[in-house]
């Protein structure tokens, strides 16, 4: 995958190059000096204009893990980075809120010394992602690439990490990784700084699919046959019950899937708006939290639907986001909802 590194310090430049450049970017990052330029407007800013691409929020958070990962994924952010120099407690708390939501977080390595070390013990507390990193100042004092980099990526990823790597890379140094399976190649100069942006951005992701081949990982791929559709559909309906929200068709209750009256038709479910809900609020709640989607909607006045063959980059995690969006969209309108039980019969379903 291409992630692109939206690194301005200012926001016109930025949306404008997203924008322009979003078909040939997987993930754009929503860089450290724009995050403290223009704070969650940046994240809210791009979410709009490039609705099917994912979001990384790079705040290398220190502290506050839970608040800074409720706030990069309130405004949008797919996934959000801790800094690897932060207590174990910030690591632990910042990935809760990432679970709850069903989004991501990714250690930063820059500056970390003993990475290795270091991964065993996140890896214990349920870290899945990393930004193997060369700083822009360790890169300007002459730091180069070398084998002991391959080799504790490599190291990395037979420990079970999917492993983003970033730092001045180019068209030209990208092959330097190639013969290890790295989930993410990160590029800001590279386009941003580029005479052609749109070029540069479209030749390094066709170099980064002629050595890495075009299939995508799984948490990205889109769904190619119904029965993935029809588990992720059966994933939300029984996470939907967890959440003690009620299904329904037509204006009648679920009768339930094991039951002849068996409803469901295709891979939509259609969903009861709880009392004193208006289905407006409730869709525009999700949609602050997911971006605009056909994955969610409304049916009519008293009720709503969710429906995962709509979502762009489908996959199980895809499906766990917009779960996670619904109950904490309710949440935030003042309807408690049990998203714990809710996700966690649905990861069941979907076999994570
Ligand atoms: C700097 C960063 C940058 O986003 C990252 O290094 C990518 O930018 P570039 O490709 O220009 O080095 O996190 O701390």
């Amino acid at each position: 995958m291409l992630q692109f590194a939206l690194d301005f310090i200012t926001l016109p430049p930025a949306i404008a190059v997203a924008s322009k450049t979003a078909p040939h970017v997987d993930i754009f990052e929503i860089g450290t000096p724009l995050c403290k330029a223009a704070g969650l407007e940046a994240i809210r800013a791009v979410r709009e204009v490039c609705p099917d691409n994912l979001i990384l929020a790079d705040f290398k958070t220190p502290d506050v893990g839970w608040l800074e990962a409720k706030m990069a994924f309130d405004a949008g952010a797919d996934l959000m980075t801790v800094i690897g120099g932060a207590p174990m407690a910030t690591v632990e708390s910042a990935l809760k809120t990432a679970n709850e939501y069903g989004k991501e977080i990714l250690m930063e390595l820059t500056g970390v010394r003993d990475i290795i070390a270091y991964a065993k013990e996140w890896r214990q507390v349920g870290i899945e992602w990393m930004v193997y990193h060369r700083g822009w100042d360790e890169e300007a004092s002459n730091r180069q690439w070398s084998q002991d980099d391959l080799d504790t990526i490599q190291r990395l990823i037979d420990m079970g990490f999917k492993v983003t790597v970033t730092g001045g890379l180019t068209n030209d140094s990208i092959p330097f990784f190639q013969n290890i399976p790295v989930t993410a190649l990160i590029t800001g100069r590279a386009i941003h700084a580029a005479p052609d942006p749109v070029a540069s951005a479209m030749q390094i992701r066709s170099t980064i699919s002629r050595l890495w081949g075009a299939p995508r990982p799984d948490y990205l791929s889109p769904a190619n046959n119904s029965a993935d559709l029809d588990v992720a559909a059966k994933a939300i309906r029984w996470g939907i019950s967890e959440m003690d929200l009620l299904l329904t068709t037509d204006g009648t209750d679920c009768p339930g899937c094991d039951t002849a009256g068996q409803f469901c038709r295709g891979t939509q479910t259609a969903i009861f708006v709880p009392d004193n809900i208006n289905v407006d609020d409730l869709i525009g709640a999700i949609e602050r939290i997911m971006g605009p989607s056909k994955a969610f909607g409304k049916v009519d006045h008293a009720a709503f639907y969710l429906d995962p063959a709509q979502i762009p980059d489908f996959s199980p995690a895809t499906v766990i986001q917009l779960l996670a969006a619904t109950g904490n969209a309710l949440t935030g309108l003042g309807h408690r909802v049990d998203l714990n039980a809710g996700l966690a019969t649905a990861n069941q379903i979907l076999g994570n």
